[in-house]
C-alpha cells in the first residue's frame, strides 16, 4: 500500500489534527453532538429524545420531532435566493437540456403532491414504487411521494420486470410511477413494458397494483390500460398551478423510503430510512463532504436507482441548496468524452462517481481528457469500491490537475450516507491513494478479529461501527429479526448491552489510523459498484430445466472490480454448449437484469461440497484467485477441486486471450 502523503493546493492544506480535534470532540458525547447537527434543520416540532436507546438495535433517533424532508430540501428555499437558481442542469442522453430551479421544483413538486393526494388517493404511509430513468421528474416524484407523508421504493431501471415485481410484491406498493421509454447508447428502452410485465406478476402474486403513473420522456408507442394507467403530465395539467401543499408532519422515526439491496439469501432487503435521523446525516455529510459553496456546481454521476443517487442527487445537495447536473445516459456515448465534455459545459466543480466508471474512461485512452480543460474542478469524490492507488492517482493528476482532493468515501445503502471519508467542509487530511483516510464525526468505527478484538495496526480484519448514528437503517422492510441477525448478531453482546454493527467488509487500519477497505466478507459480489447477492443468481440459474446445482463467485475484473462466474452442474441428459451457456445467461438477465449477467459459465461435473452438502464457494475463489485453496479436510469429494480447477484454467485462458 503506498503511503506517500501528495502535495495539495494552498486552499487544501492538510489539517490533520484540525480534523481530529473536531472528531473527538464529536464523540466525546454523541447525542449532544447530533443534537446540535438537527437544529440546524426545519422541524415542526423538535424532539423529546435525541437517541431513543431503550429496544436496541431498534435504534430511533430524535423521537418526539415532526418534520418532513421537503421544509430542507424545498421549502426553506422559498423567497431566498436560492429559490431562483438552478436546481438540476438536466442533459438527455441525445443531447436535449432542461434548467430547473428551484422555483420551478418547488412548483412542479406541490402539484404532483396535489394530484398524488387528490387524483390517485395516495395516503401517509402507503408505498409508492418508481421505476424511472435519470430524468427530472424522478427526484420530482420522490419529493411529491414523501411530501405527502408516503414511503417511495425506488427500483433501480436496468432491473428486470421480475426484479421489479418481486420488490412492488415485497412493499406492498398500489402505485406504480414509470416511463414510457428512455434513451440508452442511443436506444430507446421500453420501461412501460417492462413496468407491464411486473405489474401482471404481481397481480399473479395476489398484490394489485391500482395506479401505473406514466412520464412521457421518449415519446415511443407504449402498451396502455385503460382506467390503471395515466399520464403524468396529464395529472400535473389537473392541478391548479399554483397549488401548494403542506408538507405532512411526519414522525422523526416513521419511514421515508425503502431501498431494496442485495444480501446473502435470494431475497432482496427492503432497507428502510427515517424521516428524522436520514434527513439529520445527510444534511450534514453533504457538507463534510463537499464543502458547498454558493457557485458550486455538483455532480453525482451515479443512478437514483442507488442509495448514492438518493442520497447525493436527491436528498443531499437539495438540503444544501446546491445547483447540479443529472444526466440521463450511457457515460461513454456518443464517445468516450461525454463525461468530461459535460464538466465543462457546466463548470462543474464537485465531481463524484465510481471507480469502476474511471477505470472505464482510463482505459478510453488520455486523449479523451486532455481535449477538455476541467479547470473549474475543485473535490472529486469516489464511491462504491475500492479504488485502485493507480486510478486514483490517475484521477487526481490526470482529472484533477493536482489541484483537488480525492474523497473517497466508504458507506452502504444501510447506512444513509458516507461514514469513512476525508471531509473538505471540516478540515482536510493528508490523503494517501486508496485510504478512505477516517470515520466521519460522529462514527465510532473499529477493525476487529473475528472474537471483536481490535487487530493491530496494519492487520487486516472486520469493519465495525460501535454507536448507532442518525443515517442508519431503521430495519429492513417486514423483516425485524433478519435486521438482527444480519447486522448486529455478529459482535454484539445483548446481555452485556453491548450492540455492535457489522457491514461485512474487510478493512485494515493502518499506524496513522486510516481506514483502508478492502472489499465484502460475505457472500456479496461488488461488479462495477453494484452490490448482489450470489445466492441471487444461484436461484436464478436454478429455475432453468437444465441446471442441478449452481455457484457463483466473483472474478477480478480490470474495470468492474469483479463479475460474477458460475459454475454449474447439469442434470442428465443436458450437455454442456455455447447455446445452452447464452441461454442461461439470459435467464439471469431476465430474472435480475444486465448487471447481473456472469462473465461465464463453467460447466462442471461437481462442485466441492462439505460432507452436509454446503457448497464450497470459497475454494472456487481461491482457484480464481490463484491462491492457496485451504484447509479442505470436510471436503466431501476431492477429486471436485481437480474438476473445478481445469474450468477455471480454461476461463483463465480465455481471458487473457
Ligand atoms: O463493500 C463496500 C462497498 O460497497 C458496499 C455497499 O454497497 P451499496 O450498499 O450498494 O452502496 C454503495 C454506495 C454507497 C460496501 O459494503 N463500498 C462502498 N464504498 C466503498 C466500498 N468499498 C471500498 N471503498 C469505498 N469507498
Amino acid at each position: 500500500m503506498p503511503e506517500e502523503h501528495l502535495p495539495f493546493s494552498e486552499e487544501y492544506t492538510p489539517g490533520r489534527e484540525a480534523y481530529l480535534d473536531f472528531y473527538r470532540k464529536s464523540i466525546e458525547d454523541i447525542e449532544a453532538f447530533w443534537d446540535e447537527r438537527a437544529r440546524e434543520l426545519v422541524w415542526y416540532r423538535t424532539w423529546d429524545i435525541i437517541l431513543d436507546r431503550s429496544n436496541p438495535p431498534f435504534y430511533r433517533w430524535f423521537k418526539g420531532g415532526e418534520t418532513n424532508i421537503n421544509l430542507n430540501a424545498l421549502d426553506r428555499w422559498v423567497g431566498s435566493s436560492i429559490f431562483n437558481k438552478a436546481a438540476y442542469y438536466w442533459e438527455g442522453e441525445p443531447g436535449d437540456r432542461r434548467v430547473i430551479t428551484y422555483r420551478e421544483l418547488y412548483r412542479e413538486v406541490n402539484r404532483l403532491a396535489w394530484a398524488l393526494r387528490n387524483l390517485i388517493g395516495v395516503k401517509r404511509g402507503d408505498t409508492v414504487t418508481l421505476y424511472m430513468p435519470m430524468i427530472p421528474e424522478l427526484p420530482v416524484t420522490m419529493l411529491a411521494v414523501t411530501r405527502v407523508g408516503a414511503i417511495h421504493s425506488v427500483v433501480f431501471s436496468g432491473f428486470s420486470s421480475q426484479a421489479l415485481a418481486d420488490r412492488i410484491i415485497d412493499a406492498r406498493a398500489r402505485v406504480l410511477v414509470t416511463v414510457d421509454g428512455f434513451y440508452r447508447r442511443g436506444r430507446v428502452i421500453n420501461l412501460k413494458e417492462s413496468a407491464d410485465q411486473a405489474v401482471a406478476i404481481a397481480r399473479d402474486k395476489g398484490v394489485e397494483v391500482e395506479k401505473v403513473i406514466v412520464v412521457k420522456r421518449a415519446g415511443n408507442t407504449v402498451p396502455w390500460s385503460g382506467g390503471r394507467d395515466v399520464w403524468y403530465h396529464k395529472l400535473l395539467d389537473e392541478a391548479p398551478e399554483r397549488v401548494y401543499v403542506k408538507p405532512e408532519p411526519m414522525k422523526a422515526d416513521d419511514v421515508l423510503f425503502i431501498l431494496y439491496t442485495s444480501g446473502t439469501t435470494g431475497k432482496p432487503k427492503g432497507i428502510m430510512h427515517s424521516v428524522g435521523g436520514y434527513m439529520t446525516y445527510v444534511y450534514n455529510v453533504f457538507k463534510w463532504n463537499w464543502d458547498p459553496r454558493p457557485g458550486d456546481v455538483f455532480w453525482c454521476a451515479a443512478d437514483i436507482g442507488w442509495i448514492t443517487g438518493h442520497t447525493y442527487i436527491v436528498y443531499g445537495p437539495l438540503m444544501n441548496g446546491v445547483t447540479q447536473v443529472m444526466y440521463e445516459g450511457a457515460p461513454d456515448y456518443p464517445d468516450p468524452g461525454r463525461i468530461w465534455e459535460i464538466i465543462d459545459r457546466y463548470d462543474v466543480t464537485t465531481f463524484y462517481t465510481s471507480p469502476t466508471l474511471l477505470r472505464l474512461l482510463r482505459k478510453y485512452g488520455d486523449e479523451w481528457v486532455e481535449k477538455h480543460s476541467l479547470e473549474t474542478l475543485r473535490i472529486l469524490g469516489t464511491v462504491g469500491e475500492p479504488i485502485n492507488p493507480e486510478v486514483w492517482k490517475w484521477y487526481y493528476e490526470k482529472i484533477g490537475k493536482g489541484k483537488a482532493p480525492i474523497v473517497d468515501t466508504w458507506w452502504q445503502t444501510e447506512t444513509g450516507a458516507a461514514m469513512i471519508s476525508p471531509a473538505p467542509g471540516i478540515s482536510l487530511v493528508p490523503l494517501k491513494p486508496g485510504s478512505a483516510t477516517y470515520p466521519l464525526p460522529g462514527i465510532v468505527a473499529d477493525v476487529v478479529d473475528y472474537t471483536g478484538e481490535p487487530v493491530k495496526p496494519g492487520e487486516k480484519g472486520l469493519l465495525v461501527v460501535k454507536e448507532p448514528w442518525p443515517g442508519m437503517l431503521m430495519g429492513i422492510w417486514g423483516d425485524p429479526d433478519r435486521y438482527v441477525r444480519t447486522y448486529w448478531s455478529m459482535f454484539s453482546r445483548p446481555e452485556k448491552g453491548i450492540w455492535i454493527y457489522y457491514p461485512a467488509d474487510y478493512a485494515v487500519r493502518d499506524e496513522d489510523g486510516y481506514f483502508w477497505l478492502l472489499g465484502r466478507a460475505d457472500e456479496v459480489l461488488n461488479v462495477a459498484g453494484h452490490r448482489l447477492g450470489t445466492i441471487e443468481l444461484e436461484d436464478a440459474l436454478l429455475t432453468h430445466p437444465a441446471v442441478s446445482e449452481a455457484a457463483v463467485v466473483g472474478a477480478p475484473d480490470p474495470v468492474k472490480g469483479q463479475v460474477p462466474v458460475a459454475a454449474v452442474v447439469l442434470r442428465e441428459g443436458y450437455e454442456p454448449s455455447e447455446e445452452l451457456e447464452k441461454e442461461l445467461r439470459e435467464v439471469v438477465r431476465r430474472l435480475i437484469g444486465p448487471i447481473a449477467v456472469p462473465a461465464k459459465i463453467l460447466f462442471v461435473k461437481k462442485l466441492p461440497k462439505t460432507r452436509s452438502g454446503k457448497i464450497m464457494r470459497r475454494i472456487l475463489i481461491a482457484l480464481i484467485e490463484d491462491r492457496p485453496i485451504g484447509d479442505v479436510s470436510t471436503l466431501e469429494d476431492p477429486t471436485a477441486v481437480e474438476e473445478v480447477k481445469r474450468a477455471i484454467d480454461e476461463f483463465k485462458k480465455l481471458m487473457k486471450g
